[in-house]
């Protein structure tokens, strides 16, 4: 109880924090801001751009001129008198700046050429470097420009050389270089291929190349919370007919979980750029922009959202693309803001490498709600990642001739593309960060057993678990070109088939990063398959679990259908109990792998606001990873469960032979105890190892539900296990399994347990098969069967009603596969600082 004290108090403690921060500004630790080649100082709003002169000893040679000019650059911004000067190297120079705290850091280069004496500056040839990165290579600038680059700095003194290309110089007109907001860029990100958390951010250089406001004006340093320049999106539109603006400042919420003011000012949360429908409730158009990159590199992709449009939440539901690929699938914002409509929010991808010289964003609806079609940007980041030789400067990186496109008529038009003035930054987005290394963390991390956690923190555990499962990553598909399947699978090699179904064949593949994957073709004419080809696709994209199959990718080119599963090594369960080579499971293993299924089901129940019945639940579509942990398959027959549909009829009763929930099959009644039923068939056939239908057994015994009832009933069950398992099971465990797996076969469904009932009681009878292999080895190996106590089919009442409520724990705990106590030992280390 005090723990759950102390838990309440840093829940709250995070809170105020996180309220304190909003309102703060951030105070960069180091701050150099140089005006270079003058002699005196430089005030830009509230900033002061020092001499390079008075700060001479940042400097590392002397063999340099001082520039200066009468013209002078029509910006937006206050800062044209950056401009008027200049220093100019005609041999290889470098600043040195002393850095107070080792962290990630701005870099910006103010460039604007004028000429002065016998330097024509846009005729200066120059490459700049800083901290092992090539920032610009042979670099050349015909108009005004900032430049923006973020490295993490890890020694004490930052180095920014300049270095003129043959016998040409280099030139600049200020400087900035100034901490990052520590967590203004984590570690991960989603990566549109292949489809796992990209992660590594923090070891990468980045430059800002274009950051934009969608449907609002140019924002200037003066009036962003971090000094940076956000320009409209109207020039990078490519039919801007089918856009429209929309602006609701006031409206911007700043939540907990979501974006701050640091990671963008409401002003660029409060305007967006929407589909222009024209009241057409039919329309179905991207609005896409096309913004000019470096081909050869990746890039990391902020797009921030905020649902200034909709009057009530679950009112927007579409996609976002990047180029082909669909970077967020199905974004429905209201889901990850709890409650909020207009919340603040960002997600962050990154590229593959690009090969051509744009990069298309675009937005769309999706068609899988029937609410009115609309999509939204409000804004977006691009920001080029260094690539393998730690360089970010490409083959043509710098001419900006291009950007001065932007000109819409105004001033505006002279700020070039690439923006101005600061960079990234906004602290707080910790709880946001958080969030994300969390869910990330949740793929690899095994399940902490009940027995370790206390049961206090049930309610803020569920809570906080139910956020994490809408990670980022859970709306993610990922469309695949036909032709990287053909690569893949070895153009559909028949000697690559692991699997036949009545979908079609499975085949082994290998992308070409190496991902071994499962690649499952449809026949391309069943009207039926086209179905459940989506229904797997949407459910897939939807689930994330770790008992659960991950979808990687699909492809619907050419009237494919074609869907990409991670690889399981070890193929089926039902391979392991029987009719093939594999060899035969341990109890222990066994037990393992119908609690991870079980976890997968009991997640598909109650995971997500609508319980999902997957209908088609059997050893074949519990699948085995290398490691032997098993993972549900196979949701091409899925529904969404009660919840939705009132009415609980389906249309035709589907499902497979043998596992079949008798009662769905009198009433067509489909609750999530139909896939109980067959989950408690799947359990016998573990424990007997034989098909649940053989029609080549005597009449009493064809069908393995009916007849190891029989048999349990009687209290022999034992008469009739797998041989491989006969004196391996202790009593006890047995009595347990047997219980729940009768349990699981009641006639009606409500006589059943749900499947967080079921998770526990096989996690119990893993517990007592393994309490006694640590007592005694010896006595027990021999025969243990033999003791089994008569009473074997009274369901132990104590047992039940502590399973109830510490199954609640349990299943608080496993929602997304983080633990609640990992949960709180973050929450208490990176509040206690
Ligand atoms: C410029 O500012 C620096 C630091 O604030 C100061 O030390 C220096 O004296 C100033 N130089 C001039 C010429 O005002
Ligand atoms: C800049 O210098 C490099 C190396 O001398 C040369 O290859 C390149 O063509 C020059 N670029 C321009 C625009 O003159
Ligand atoms: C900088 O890199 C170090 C590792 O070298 C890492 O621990 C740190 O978190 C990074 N900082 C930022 C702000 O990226
Ligand atoms: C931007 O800031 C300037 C000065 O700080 C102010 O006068 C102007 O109204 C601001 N513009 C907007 C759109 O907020
Ligand atoms: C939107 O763009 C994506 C990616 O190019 C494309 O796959 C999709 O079909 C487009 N949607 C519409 C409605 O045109
Ligand atoms: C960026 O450079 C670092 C070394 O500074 C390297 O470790 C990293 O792999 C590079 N990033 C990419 C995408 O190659």
């Amino acid at each position: 109880m005090g723990c759950r004290g102390l838990h309440l108090l840093i829940w709250v403690l995070s809170i105020l924090c996180f309220a304190c921060f909003c309102c703060c500004q951030f105070i960069p630790q180091d701050n150099y801001l140089i005006n270079c080649g003058s002699p005196t100082n430089a005030t830009v709003g509230n900033r002061v751009f020092v001499s390079d002169n008075s700060a001479s000893k940042l400097l590392s040679t002397p063999q340099n001129v001082l520039a200066s000019t009468s013209s002078k650059p029509v910006t937006s911004s206050k800062d044209s008198v950056l401009y008027q000067t200049a220093r100019v190297f005609t041999g290889s120079s470098k600043y040195t700046f002393s850095i107070r705290q080792s962290d990630r850091h701005w870099i910006r280069l103010y460039l604007y050429p004028f000429v002065y004496d016998k330097y024509d500056m846009s005729k200066a040839n120059f490459s700049v470097s800083s901290a092992n990165h090539a920032l610009l290579s042979d670099f050349s600038v015909n108009s005004y420009v900032v430049k923006e680059f973020s490295v993490n700095v890890t020694s004490s003194t930052l180095d920014v050389t300049f270095s003129p290309s043959g016998d040409s110089f280099a030139f600049v007109n200020a400087l900035e270089v100034i901490s990052v907001p520590n967590k203004l860029i984590a570690d991960d990100a989603s990566s549109i291929s292949p489809p796992v958390v990209f992660q590594g951010l923090l070891w990468q250089a980045l430059e800002t190349v274009h950051r934009v406001n969608m449907g609002g004006p140019i924002i200037t340093f003066e009036n962003d919370t971090l000094w940076r320049t956000w320009v409209p999106d109207r020039s990078f539109l490519v039919e801007a007919n089918l856009a429209k603006s929309v602006s609701n400042i006031p409206a911007v919420n700043y939540v907990e979980g979501g974006a701050t003011p640091l990671i963008a000012p409401n002003t660029v949360y409060g305007t967006a750029t929407m589909m222009n429908s024209e009241n057409d409730p039919n329309s179905n158009f991207n609005v896409t922009w096309e913004f000019k990159v470096d081909p050869g590199f990746q890039y990391l992709v902020r797009f921030h959202f905020c649902d200034i449009v909709s009057r009530n939440l679950n009112q927007l539901y579409f996609n976002v693309f990047i180029d082909s690929w669909i970077a967020i699938r199905d974004l429905d914002l209201s889901t990850y803001l709890t409650n909020t409509l207009a919340g603040a929010y960002f997600m962050d991808v990154v590229t593959v490498k690009t090969v051509s010289n744009k990069i298309r964003i675009s937005v769309g609806p999706s068609n899988l709600h029937d609410v009115y079609p609309n999509a939204i940007l409000n804004g977006l980041e691009i920001m080029k990642m260094n690539n393998s030789q730690g360089s970010l400067s490409g083959p043509t990186a710098g001419t900006t001739s291009s950007s001065s496109k932007i000109n819409v008529g105004m001033i505006v038009g002279v700020v070039i593309g690439v923006s101005v003035a600061a960079v990234l930054a906004g602290i707080l987005f910790i709880i946001c960060w958080r969030r994300r290394k969390l869910a990330a963390q949740g793929h690899t991390k095994t399940w902490i057993p009940l027995s370790t956690n206390g049961g206090n923190s049930h309610t803020m555990g569920s809570k906080y678990s139910n956020g994490t499962t809408t990670s980022i990553h859970s709306n993610l598909g990922y469309r695949f070109p036909f032709v990287a399947i053909q690569e893949a699978t070895n153009n559909f090699d028949e000697s690559w088939v692991i699997g036949i179904g009545g979908f079609g064949k499975v085949y082994k593949g290998e992308l070409n990063d190496g991902t071994k994957v499962a690649v499952k073709r449809g026949n391309p004419r069943s009207q039926q398959g086209l179905a459940e080809f989506q229904t797997e696709i949407e459910m897939l994209s939807q689930f994330r679990h770790r008992h659960l199959v991950s979808l990687i990718g699909y492809c619907d080119e050419k009237n494919e259908m074609i869907l990409i599963y991670e690889y399981m090594e070890n193929g089926t369960l039902k391979g392991h109990l029987y009719g093939s080579g594999f060899p035969s499971l341990s109890w222990k293993q066994r037990l393992e792998v119908c609690i991870g299924a079980a976890r997968g089901l009991h997640y598909l129940h109650t995971g997500y606001a609508k319980a999902v019945i997957h209908r088609d639940v059997k050893s074949a579509n519990i699948l085995l990873d290398e490691n032997l942990m098993s993972k549900v398959a196979d949701f091409g027959l899925s529904k969404t469960g009660p919840e939705l549909d009132q009415t609980h009829v389906s249309t035709a009763v589907k499902g497979s032979f043998g596992y079949l929930d008798p009662e769905y099959f009198r009433r067509q009644q489909l609750t999530e105890k139909s896939d109980v039923y067959s989950f408690g068939v799947v359990l016998f056939e573990v424990l007997c190892a034989r098909p649940v239908i053989d029609p080549s057994l005597p009449r009493e015994m064809v069908n393995l539900a009916e007849w190891a009832m029989k048999w349990q009933k009687k209290g022999q069950l034992d008469q009739i296990i797998d041989s491989t398992l006969a004196g391996k099971i202790r009593p006890d465990s047995l009595r347990k399994f047997a219980e729940t797996a009768e349990k699981c076969l009641a006639d009606y469904g409500v006589d059943r347990p749900s499947m967080g009932d079921v998770l526990w009681n096989l996690e119990y009878a893993l517990q007592l098969q393994e309490a006694v292999l640590q007592g005694d080895p010896e006595e027990n190996s021999t025969n243990v069967i033999g003791e089994l106590s008569p009473q074997v089919n009274n369901f132990n009442q104590d047992d039940n009603s502590f399973s109830a409520s510490q199954a609640d724990v349990s299943i608080a705990d496993d929602l997304s596969g983080v633990s609640m106590s990992r949960v709180f030992s973050q929450l208490v280390k990176s509040e206690g600082r």
